[in-house]
C-alpha cells in the first residue's frame, strides 16, 4: 500500500457536501477554504488529515491545496504553430477572412499531413509536460487537424498513444467536424465521416463527437446529423458553438441532448436561461476569446443562472495557444468577473463532469488522489495574472512534478 501523507496546508479547497450539488455554478460561493491536511493510500484520499506513518510526507506550510486540474477542451495532439497568422489578426484580419484565404485549420492540416507521427507526438508530449507543470492532471484530446478520414483515424491513434505515454489521464474527443476539406462540400465530408465513423471510433478510445458550427464551418443541420451519430454510438456531443457569431446552435444542441457547447462568446440573452436550465455545461474559454478578440461570453449570467460552467485552455495552434489553466482562472476572473471559487470549481468538479469522471474533481475521500500544492491562497491565482503558482503535482498519488527549489517540502521517497 503506497501511502502520502499532504501536511498543515494554509487552506484547502473542500465541498460542504458530496459533490454533484456543487456543479450548479451559483453554489460555487458555498465552497470552503479551511486549513489542515490530507492523506493518501493507494492512489486516493482516504482522509482530510495527516498520517504520521505515511511513505511520502509533504509539507504543505503557506500552500492552498486544490484538485488537480481537468482541462475539458484542448485540441492535442497538432503539428507546429500558427504565429503568422496571429500578426494577421493582431492586424485586425478577422479569423474568417484568414480561413477564406487557405489558413486557419487548413494551414494546420497541412503542416499535420507532413509531420511524421514522432514529430506531431514530440510536440504534443512537450506540450502535455507544460499542462503538468500548470497543474492539469487530466486532459481531453480532439481530432479535426486532418481533414480527410484516413488524417482523422491518424490523428485518433496518435491521441490514444499520446495518452498511454503522458502522466495525465486523457479523454479523447473525435472533432469529426471542424472544417470542410478543401473542395468538397459540407454534406460531401459529413457522407464521407459517416461511412467511416465505425473505424474512426475504433482508432482512439472515444468517448465524444464534437462539431464547429460556424459561418467558414458548419451548420445547426449539420450538428443535428453529428448529433445522431453522437446518439446511435452511445458518445457524447459537444460543440463549438456562438463562437465569432450567433447562430442560435445552443437551442439545437440543448435538444440533441449536449453534454457541452463551448465558446458562447456570441450567446443570444435568450438561451442564457435554458442552458443554465440543463444537464449541458458551458464550457467557457476566455483565451481564445482574448487572443482572437471575440466578445465575451455572458459567463457571469450564466454563472448566476446556475449553469454547468467549465472553463479550459483550447490549446490550439490558431486561437489559443495557452497551456496554462491558472492563466485562464486569471482571465476568467477578469472577464467575466467570477471569483476565485467560481473559477476553481471550474477547473476541477465541473470539468471532470463534463468528462465523465466522477472519481475526481474534488478533495473528498474516495475520490482520486489528483492534487496540487500552490504556493499561496486560492485568490493569489488570478490576482497575479500570467504567474504559475504551481509548486506540487500529484497525479493518482504519486508526485509527477516539484517546482525546482521545492524539494524540500517532500520528505520519503516520492517514485
Ligand atoms: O476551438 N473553433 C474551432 N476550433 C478551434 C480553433 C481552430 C483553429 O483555428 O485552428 C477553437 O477555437
Ligand atoms: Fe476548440
Amino acid at each position: 500500500m503506497s501511502t502520502l501523507s499532504i501536511e498543515g496546508a494554509l487552506e484547502r479547497l473542500l465541498l460542504p457536501e458530496p459533490g454533484l450539488a456543487y456543479l450548479r455554478h451559483d453554489r460555487a460561493g458555498e465552497l470552503r477554504l479551511e486549513p489542515g491536511s490530507l492523506a493518501c493510500a493507494d492512489g486516493l484520499i482516504v482522509a482530510l488529515e495527516d498520517d504520521v506513518a505515511a511513505e511520502v510526507r509533504i509539507d504543505a506550510s503557506g500552500c492552498a491545496v486544490v484538485p488537480g486540474f481537468v482541462d475539458a477542451h484542448t485540441h492535442l495532439p497538432f503539428a507546429g504553430w500558427r504565429a503568422e497568422e496571429y500578426e494577421q489578426k493582431l492586424r485586425g484580419v478577422p479569423y474568417e477572412e484568414i480561413a477564406r484565404g487557405g489558413g486557419g485549420i487548413a494551414s494546420s492540416a497541412r503542416a499535420f499531413a507532413e509531420a511524421t507521427d514522432e514529430q506531431v507526438l514530440a510536440q504534443a508530449r512537450a506540450l502535455a509536460a507544460e499542462l503538468l507543470r500548470h497543474g492539469t492532471t487530466t486532459f481531453e484530446c480532439k481530432s479535426g487537424y486532418a481533414l480527410s478520414i484516413e488524417g482523422e483515424r491518424r490523428q485518433l491513434g496518435l491521441a490514444a498513444a499520446l495518452g498511454r505515454e503522458v502522466d495525465q489521464a486523457t479523454r479523447v474527443t473525435a472533432l469529426v467536424a471542424h472544417a470542410v476539406p478543401p473542395g468538397t462540400t459540407a454534406a460531401a465530408w459529413l457522407d464521407e465521416v459517416e461511412a467511416a465513423l465505425p473505424e474512426l471510433l475504433a482508432a482512439a478510445p472515444v468517448t465524444a463527437l464534437d462539431a464547429f458550427v460556424e459561418s467558414v464551418a458548419f451548420s445547426n443541420d449539420d450538428l443535428r446529423r453529428v448529433g445522431g451519430w453522437a446518439r446511435a454510438a452511445g458518445v457524447a456531443l459537444r460543440a463549438h458553438v456562438e463562437q465569432l457569431a450567433t447562430h442560435r446552435s445552443v437551442p439545437v444542441a440543448l435538444e440533441l441532448g449536449a453534454r457541452s457547447v463551448d465558446h458562447l462568446a456570441c450567446l443570444h440573452p435568450d438561451d442564457v436561461a435554458p442552458l443554465a436550465a440543463s444537464e449541458c455545461a458551458a464550457v467557457l474559454l476566455p483565451g481564445a476569446e482574448l487572443l482572437g478578440a471575440e466578445q465575451t461570453a455572458p459567463a457571469r449570467a450564466l454563472a448566476d443562472a446556475g449553469a454547468i460552467c467549465v472553463l479550459a485552455t483550447d490549446l490550439n495552434p490558431g486561437t489559443s495557444p495557452i497551456s496554462s489553466l491558472p492563466l485562464i482562472i486569471g482571465l476568467a476572473a477578469r472577464r467575466y468577473g467570477w471569483t476565485a471559487k467560481e473559477a476553481f470549481l471550474a477547473v476541477t468538479l465541473n470539468a471532470a463532469w463534463l468528462l465523465d469522471l466522477p472519481d475526481r474533481g474534488a478533495l473528498e475521500p474516495g475520490r482520486r488522489a489528483d492534487l496540487l500544492l500552490l504556493d499561496g491562497p486560492i485568490a493569489h491565482t488570478p490576482y497575479r495574472l500570467g504567474r504559475n503558482p504551481v509548486e506540487v503535482v500529484v497525479v493518482g498519488g504519486a508526485v509527477r512534478h516539484v517546482r525546482p527549489g521545492s524539494e524540500w517540502r517532500l520528505q520519503g521517497s516520492h517514485a
